[in-house]
This record gives C-alpha cells, sequence and structure tokens, in this order.
C-alpha cells in the first residue's frame, strides 16, 4: 500500500470527500482514492467505523477529515463541503455512496420510511453537488460519481423507495453531467449489480439463504473493484463524455 503513496498514484494534491466512508464500497474507495496519493473527507454517521477508514488511510501516510454526519439532515450535510474546504482548500471528488433503504410492499411502507430513504439516497447527493458545484467550477473540474443500483434500471418488489431514490439519482447525474460538462465537471452515475459489503440482504447469512431459494450468484463483488474503477475516472482524461457505468459480476449477467 505504501508503495502506491510514494509513487506516482496520478491522485497527489487532489481532494475526495466520500460518503457511506464507514463500511463497503464507500470505505473501499477513500481508500484507494488516499492510496491513489488524494486526501480524503470520509463522511457517515459512525465516527468509530470512520476512525477505522481513517486509520487505514494514515496507515500508508494519507491525509483524512473525519466527518460524522447523518445524511438525512440537511444542515449537517450541506457542511460536509464546508468543512472539507476549510481543512484542505479545495474539492475535486465527490462520491456520494452512503445508501439507505426501507424494504417491504408499496402498502406496507410508511412515509417516513419513503422519505428516510429518498432523503439518504437522493436529496444528499444533490445538496453535496450544488455545494461542490462553485468550487469545481472555479478549479477548472471535477468529478461527482454517484452510486445508484441496477435497481435504479429496473424496479423490484419490497423496494420501491429504494428503486424510486435509485432511479431518481441516475435523472439527477445525467442532468448534472450536462450542466458540468462546460465546466469540466464530470458526473458518472453508477449501477453496481450484488457486492460484497455489509449492506442488506447481503450479509453472510442472508446470502446463503437467498441463494438457495433465489439462485443468487455465487459471487458477489468485491468492493475494492468498483473501487478501483472510481480512481480510474477521478483520473481519467478530460476530453471524453462518460456518464454512467453498469457494473454487475459476472456471473449476474446483463441486468
Ligand atoms: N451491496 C450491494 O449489493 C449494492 C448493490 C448496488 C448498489 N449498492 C449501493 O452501494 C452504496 C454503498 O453500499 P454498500 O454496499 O457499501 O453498503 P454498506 O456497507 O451498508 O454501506 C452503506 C454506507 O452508507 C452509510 N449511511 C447509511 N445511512 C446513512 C445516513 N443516514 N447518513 C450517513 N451515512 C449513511 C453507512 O454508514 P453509517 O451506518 O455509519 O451511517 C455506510 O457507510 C449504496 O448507495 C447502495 O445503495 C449496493
Amino acid at each position: 500500500m505504501s508503495e502506491a503513496r510514494n509513487g506516482a498514484g496520478g491522485l497527489e494534491g487532489r481532494v475526495a470527500l466520500v460518503t457511506g466512508a464507514s463500511s463497503g464500497l464507500g470505505r473501499a474507495s477513500a481508500v484507494a482514492l488516499a492510496e491513489a496519493g488524494a486526501d480524503v473527507a470520509l463522511v457517515a454517521r459512525s465516527e468509530e467505523d470512520l476512525r477505522g477508514t481513517e486509520g487505514e488511510v494514515s496507515g500508508f501516510g494519507g491525509r483524512a477529515l473525519v466527518l460524522p454526519m447523518d445524511l438525512a439532515s440537511v444542515e449537517e450535510t450541506t457542511g460536509a463541503v464546508e468543512r472539507t474546504l476549510e481543512k484542505f482548500g479545495r474539492v475535486d471528488v465527490l462520491v456520494n455512496a452512503a445508501g439507505t433503504d426501507a424494504p417491504g410492499t408499496v402498502e406496507e411502507l410508511d412515509v417516513e420510511g419513503w422519505d428516510r430513504t429518498l432523503d439518504v439516497n437522493l436529496r444528499a447527493p444533490f445538496l453535496l453537488s450544488k455545494a461542490v458545484f462553485a468550487p469545481m467550477r472555479e478549479a477548472g473540474g471535477g468529478l461527482v460519481v454517484n452510486v445508484s443500483s441496477v435497481a435504479g434500471k429496473k424496479g423490484w418488489a419490497n423496494a420501491s423507495a429504494y428503486c424510486a431514490s435509485k432511479f431518481g439519482l441516475a435523472g439527477f447525474s445525467q442532468a448534472l453531467a450536462d450542466e458540468g460538462r462546460v465546466h469540466g465537471i464530470r458526473a458518472v452515475v453508477l449501477y453496481p449489480g450484488a457486492m460484497a459489503t455489509n449492506w442488506g440482504v447481503w450479509t453472510p447469512e442472508e446470502r446463503r439463504e437467498r441463494e438457495q431459494e433465489e439462485a443468487l450468484p455465487s459471487r458477489a463483488l468485491p468492493p475494492e473493484e468498483v473501487a478501483a474503477f472510481i480512481v480510474w475516472l477521478a483520473s481519467a482524461p478530460p476530453g471524453f463524455v462518460l456518464t454512467e457505468a453498469i457494473i454487475t459480476p459476472i456471473e449476474e449477467g446483463l441486468p
């Protein structure tokens, strides 16, 4: 790890703000971006888990800013960019990886679960993108990665709020890409399939059960593989438009 940090990782002097950095894809992305040379601001609710990510980052000489917050709060979410700018002076990459869901049929789902899912999965990426836009424009460009899901391509039973938020995030990201294009700001929406994280249905026990019940693919994507793609995006040449990527395990096939 220290080799990449000390060598030419490509992101030296850059700053990334990563949500969901306490776990799974957000954590893997923050660590991989830091390994490539970036300073990282780490957002999630669990300070303890964010400290764990910070420990990994500082293990290879990276700088991290721990920002525990609930992304369902407008005030806390907006403050994340300000605090990142105060600490590091710039923000080049925003990764909106935090996500939540409210399972249940449409009949069962209550308004609170619907609102919370939409607030965390869709409103928070809007607020953060809004806050990073001017600093990125003034710096001549930047990257916003919005983590949707294959559930942002196809609706599933028992996941109406989640699917609505992920479809919405995709539309938001495409609009942002169109607005950002002339300023060198790239917005990319990712649609991952099954990833091997702590995410709801993918805990090891539940996964085993579901594998048997639903013949799920036997391999979920390691979040590090998706994180490597995000690092590539952060250092990709600026001269082309790239707005979305579907990333599924080979075994899962096309969505
Ligand atoms: N795993 C999959 O199979 C899969 C597939 C497609 C898409 N995705 C998407 O990938 C993204 C990352 O998920 P993951 O698989 O890495 O799951 P994960 O390990 O459970 O990570 C979810 C992250 O979101 C954060 N989070 C949740 N609610 C939050 C809130 N109110 N405020 C701040 N942070 C909050 C969690 O941190 P705290 O609990 O510390 O707040 C955690 O860091 C999500 O957007 C998810 O929808 C996952």
